[in-house]
């Protein structure tokens, strides 16, 4: 049985780019920081309805860019630091140890990511996570973003197995939505207590952290 990991977001913090410049970005950081990743899914959304693809880091850049835009006090001369950072950003503290223990079970693990290659190989190496992985996927092969039921079906390839057999990890619930959609069981990991949606594609079951995984029949 293969699990499956989302990255950004699940295995790691997406806003641990903005936490190591906090003092730089001033006052508006937090709100700096949701912009910048709800506009970079915007773009993956609107690109793969369009028919259209940039790759994840040009749409990260765009995405950034635009919020300098939107978040005037945040100096620009940030850009580099916080995409040299989003390259490095911090695992979920339970993370490595979660790989590892999946991995001692006799489990199959991998990253089904937006992400590109050079991003992911770049995140997999600084977290130290990389020999905890069988494998590393990117959407870049198809030029198209998740929730595509062709981005799914990249795992259900990689290791010949029907989509029922996947267990699916995901902190993102539209992204749950996509790969319950295609048959996964899915796992939400809703760290903030968010609210459900997407009621018709359910997660099999919600964590609040990724630890609880290990506990899961
Ligand atoms: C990913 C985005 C959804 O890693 O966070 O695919």
């Amino acid at each position: 049985m293969p699990y499956v990991f989302d990255a950004y977001g699940t295995l790691f913090d997406v806003h641990a780019a903005i936490a190591r410049h906090r003092d730089a970005a001033g006052p508006d950081a937090d709100r700096f920081s949701d912009i910048w990743r709800t506009k970079q899914l915007e773009y993956t959304w609107t690109l793969t309805l369009a028919g259209r693809y940039a790759d994840f880091w040009t749409v990260t850049q765009q995405a950034l860019d635009y919020t300098f835009e939107r978040v005037p006090s945040v100096d620009r001369a940030l850009r580099g630091r916080l995409l040299d950072a989003y390259l490095r950003l911090d695992a979920f503290p339970d993370a490595r140890q979660v790989l590892h223990d999946l991995k001692a079970r006799g489990a199959r693990t991998a990253i089904l990511s937006n992400g590109s290659p050079a991003m992911l190989s770049s995140i997999v190496e600084a977290a130290g996570v990389k020999e905890h992985l069988d494998a590393v996927l990117s959407v870049d092969v198809l030029h198209m973003f998740k929730p595509r039921p062709e981005v799914y079906a990249l795992v259900t390839d990689r290791f010949a197995v029907t989509p029922a057999e996947v267990t699916f990890v995901s902190s993102n619930r539209w992204d749950v939505m996509g790969a319950a959609a295609f048959g996964f069981r899915c796992v939400w990991v809703n760290r903030s207590g968010m609210p459900d949606e997407y009621a018709a594609l359910p997660p099999a079951a919600v964590i609040p952290n990724l630890s609880e995984l290990l506990s899961l029949p």
